[in-house]
């Protein structure tokens, strides 16, 4: 946790942005796996870890707009607990430590937000993910659960999304620390990365990894010789020389505060010709990002400076034709990178998504887009300085995609399927970097930086 001045100074800034009403910020509960007693891994939600800071189930905070004070709710632990759990800071103490002295029950909550609906007054509260919490909701408000989301409030939610995406210097110290946790996992996935070692023992070790800093992953790893699915959660196979391993995998830093690293590497620690050639390309947009990505600037057209980096690149080697800047305007390219650039991140991987990607990515300037590929860039809008993001090309020969595009004739003037047919067993590579926006430019987050260059992977995995 942050001193308790951090809390305070953040709920002050929200209430001043929200300006009127009771603003409730709900906490997690603790999630049964199988039975009651047996939970997931619990995780707080990530706006009441920035506004109210603890890691605990059990409890939610109020910001009165008004007069300016905030409440804390949760329940004092009973001898039952101490028995079983240990003794627990009260939740008296639990306030004080995030700069609040006026703590309740937790039942208690109901009766706050009754007599403020009574008074009639605005509630703003976020939408709801877990459904707990949405029944939690129907009970304190009377709005059904099956509703609650479409009656979250958008001035909480912009005030929210206005305050998590710049990143306070503490918050960044934290990124770095969850990056060089990143860096771990990632350097230790290409030491491993040998014909015969299953992809389940390599995610296994990496989220051991993860879990051995003191939390865990910041979302499921995703490692697969299969790289072409672009969110691969099947480990099952064993790595065969030959093939590519793509891993995606960070881990959250103790206070929660995420990374995301991809690298593709070679099994075995060789690239062949032909992977060089497409890792070439994905670098070379990779890097055309952090040479763009600066305060002013707005992703989306990152996004597609990079597209044309990769449609020139996939010309190159005879795979589209004619010209790049159309190609990309039609979404040739998608073929190939159907996904984003990047995403906001912090203390979510994905940051803030649960309060909407288009409140978070996109703005009154800059709208999401409908067409296939851009569609799901999840951030398009105009870079700030302490914005933290990830910038992750990639190049994916998806064999389904490619005989439906080809069947379907998709810009038969932009893609050569002759020639795209010889890569349906190439796989996919994806290449990510987390930056901060700094003035002038960007910086990678972390000390070290994951090998990237061909060279640099070749000779750690030698
Ligand atoms: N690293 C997973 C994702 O960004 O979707
Ligand atoms: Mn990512």
């Amino acid at each position: 946790m942050f001193e308790s001045t951090v809390y305070s100074k953040r709920r002050q800034a929200l209430r001043d942005k929200v300006g009127n009403g009771l603003i409730l910020i709900l906490g997690n509960n603790e999630a049964p796996a199988n039975y009651p007693d047996n939970t997931y891994k619990f995780r707080q939600d990530s706006s009441f870890l920035y506004f109210f800071g603890h890691a605990h189930p059990g409890y939610a905070g109020i910001l009165d707009a008004d007069s300016g004070e905030d409440y804390f709710f949760g329940d004092d632990v009973t001898m039952d607990d101490i028995i079983w759990m240990g003794p627990q800071p009260s939740v008296k103490e639990l306030a004080a430590r995030v700069g609040i002295d006026k703590s309740f029950p937790f039942g208690k909550l109901k009766e706050v937000i009754g007599k403020a609906i009574a008074q009639r007054r605005k509630i703003h509260f976020l939408p709801p993910y877990r459904y707990d919490n949405m029944l939690l909701l129907e009970d304190l408000t009377g709005i059904r659960a099956s509703l609650v989301r479409q009656h979250s409030s958008l001035e909480l939610i912009k005030a929210v999304v206005a305050l998590r995406s710049v990143k306070e210097p503490c918050e960044i110290e934290e990124i770095d620390k969850a990056c060089n946790i990143g860096y771990e996992m990632h350097t230790a996935a290409m030491k491993l990365c040998k014909p015969g070692v299953s992809e389940q023992y390599i995610t296994g070790v990496l989220d051991g990894i993860a879990a051995s800093y003191g939390n865990m992953v910041s979302f499921a790893t995703i490692l697969s010789q299969n790289g072409q699915t672009l969110h691969n959660h099947d480990h099952s196979q064993i790595l065969q020389a030959g093939r590519l391993m793509l891993t995606d995998a960070g881990a959250e830093s103790t206070t929660n505060y995420c990374s995301d690293h991809t690298r593709t590497i070679p099994v075995g620690g060789k690239f062949t010709s032909r992977q060089r050639d497409v890792y070439s390309i994905v670098l070379a947009c990779h890097d055309r990002a952090l040479e763009l990505a600066r305060p002013g600037i707005t992703y989306k057209s990152v996004h597609l400076e990079v597209c044309r980096v990769l449609a020139q690149g996939l010309k190159d080697l005879g795979l589209m034709k004619g010209n790049v800047e159309d190609a990309v305007a039609a979404g040739a390219h998608a073929l190939f990178m159907p996904h984003g650039l990047g995403h906001m991140m912090g203390i979510d991987v994905h940051d803030m998504e649960d309060l909407g990607q288009c409140y978070v990515g996109y703005d009154d300037e800059v709208r999401p887009s409908k067409q296939f590929g851009l569609a799901s860039l999840r951030m398009g809008r105009r870079l700030q300085e302490g914005f933290v993001i990830t910038d992750e090309p990639g190049c994916y020969f998806i064999p389904d995609l490619i005989d439906k595009w080809r069947a379907d004739k998709m810009h038969t003037d932009f893609l050569d399927f002759n020639a795209i047919d010889k890569y349906k067993d190439f796989g996919g590579i994806r290449l990510e970097d987390d930056i901060l926006i700094i003035p002038g430019g960007s910086r990678f987050t972390g000390e070290k930086h994951i090998p990237i260059t061909i060279e640099e992977v070749e000779e750690i995995m030698k």
